[in-house]
C-alpha cells in the first residue's frame, strides 16, 4: 500500500520537475536532450515507473499504469509546446538578422592620390625613357664597395664624411647614401654604350626644412663614344624645360665629386613669386671619372660618359611651390587635399 502512495508521489514531483525544466529550456536542441533524458528508451520514465509496473499488483498496477501514461502524455505536451515557441522565437531572431535596411547609405571609401613624390618620380622616368634611357633599380642596403669604393671614393676620402650614414655593419654595409651605386651595378652587368636612369630612397642624417633622413634621388648615366660637357648640358636643360614645362635656363658652376671629372652643381633659374630671379642649385653632375670606368673594367680610352644625381623632393617642392620639404612626409590631410 505504501509502495503504491509512493510511486503515485514521485510520478507527480517527476511531473513537476519535468515541466520546470523544460520550461527552462534555451533551445531546440536543449530539449531535444531533456527529451532524451525523460522520456527516452533508457529515459527516467522507464528506468523508474514502467519497469516497475511489473512487479506492482494486479488491483494497483492499472492505477499506476494510467498515471505514468497521464504523466507522459503531460510531459509530451510540454515539450511539442515548448518546442512550438522555441521554434518560433528561433525563426524570429534568424530572419532579423537576416534583415536588411536597405535605406541606409552605403559605406564610401575614399580614393586616395598618388604621393606627389612618386608622381613626379614618374614623370621624370617617362620623360627619361622617351629619351632612350632604361629604368634600373638597385638595393638600398649597400655595400661600401659599391657606395664608395668604385666610385673612387676610398676610405680616407673627405667626402665619405657627409655620407658615411646609417651603418648596418661598421664599414662595410651601409644604408645607401646616394643612387650612385646604381652606375657601377650597371656597367659591372651590361656592355657600353648605355643609358640609365634610376630613381629610389637614399638616407643621410640630415634633418630640417629642407633635409629629410630618407628622401629620393633620380640617377642618371649615359656612356658612348666622345661624349662631352654640351651632352650633359643638352640633357639637362631638356629635362628641366619638360618637368617645368617652360623653357629653362641652367648653368653648370664648377664644383667636386669624386666619381666625376670635371664635376658641376647644376643651377636653375628660377622666377619668383614676385618676378624676380635667382640661381637655384637642383642637382649635382660631371663626366665619368676614368677611375670609376677602370673599376669596373671599360676602357677609359674609348668610353666616355656622363652622369647626374638629382632630388625628386628637390623637384617636387619647386612644381608644386612647397617651402618645408617635411610637408611631404607629414601626411596633414589638408596638405596632401591641396
Ligand atoms: N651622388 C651625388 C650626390 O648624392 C650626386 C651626383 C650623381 C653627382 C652623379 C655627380 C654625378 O650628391
Amino acid at each position: 500500500m505504501s509502495d503504491h502512495h509512493e510511486l503515485l508521489r514521485n510520478l507527480e514531483d517527476f511531473l513537476v520537475k519535468a515541466m520546470a525544466e523544460i520550461g527552462n529550456c534555451k533551445s531546440s536542441a536543449d530539449i531535444e536532450n531533456l527529451r532524451v533524458r525523460f522520456l527516452g528508451k533508457k529515459g527516467v520514465l522507464t528506468s523508474e515507473f514502467l519497469k516497475k509496473l511489473g512487479g506492482l499488483d494486479s488491483e494497483i498496477r492499472p492505477v499506476i499504469g494510467s498515471k505514468t501514461n497521464e504523466v507522459k502524455d503531460k510531459i509530451q505536451e510540454a515539450f511539442s509546446q515548448k518546442l512550438l515557441s522555441m521554434k518560433g522565437e528561433e525563426d524570429r531572431l534568424f530572419e532579423e538578422s537576416l534583415w536588411v535596411d536597405i535605406t541606409i547609405p552605403g559605406s564610401r571609401r575614399e580614393i586616395g592620390f598618388e604621393h606627389l613624390v612618386k608622381k613626379t618620380q614618374k614623370e621624370m622616368e617617362d620623360l627619361f625613357i622617351s629619351m632612350g634611357y632604361e629604368v634600373k633599380h638597385g638595393p638600398e642596403i649597400e655595400d661600401v664597395f659599391y657606395a664608395f669604393e668604385a666610385l673612387n671614393t676610398p676610405e680616407w676620402h673627405p667626402a665619405r664624411d657627409s655620407q658615411d650614414s646609417f651603418y648596418i655593419e661598421s664599414g662595410k654595409i651601409l644604408l645607401r647614401p646616394h643612387t650612385s651605386p646604381v652606375q657601377i651595378r650597371t656597367m659591372e652587368s651590361i656592355k657600353p654604350p648605355l643609358a640609365i636612369v634610376s630613381p629610389g630612397k637614399v638616407y643621410r642624417s640630415d634633418y630640417d626644412a629642407t633635409h629629410l633622413p630618407m628622401f629620393h634621388q633620380f640617377e642618371g648615366l649615359l656612356v658612348d663614344r666622345d661624349i662631352n660637357v654640351s651632352h650633359l648640358k643638352g640633357t639637362l636643360e631638356y629635362f628641366v624645360s619638360s618637368i617645368f614645362k617652360k623653357e629653362m635656363t641652367i648653368r653648370l658652376r664648377p664644383s667636386f665629386f669624386p666619381f666625376t671629372e670635371p664635376s658641376f652643381e647644376v643651377d636653375l633659374m628660377w622666377e619668383d613669386k614676385y618676378g624676380g630671379y635667382k640661381w637655384l642649385e637642383v642637382l649635382g653632375a660631371g663626366l665619368v671619372d676614368p677611375n670609376v670606368f677602370k673599376a669596373v673594367g671599360y676602357d677609359p680610352e674609348i668610353w666616355s660618359g656622363f652622369a647626374f644625381g638629382v632630388g625628386i623632393e628637390r623637384i617636387t617642392m619647386l612644381k608644386y611651390g612647397l617651402t618645408d620639404i617635411r610637408d611631404l612626409i607629414r601626411g596633414d590631410l589638408r596638405f596632401i587635399r591641396q
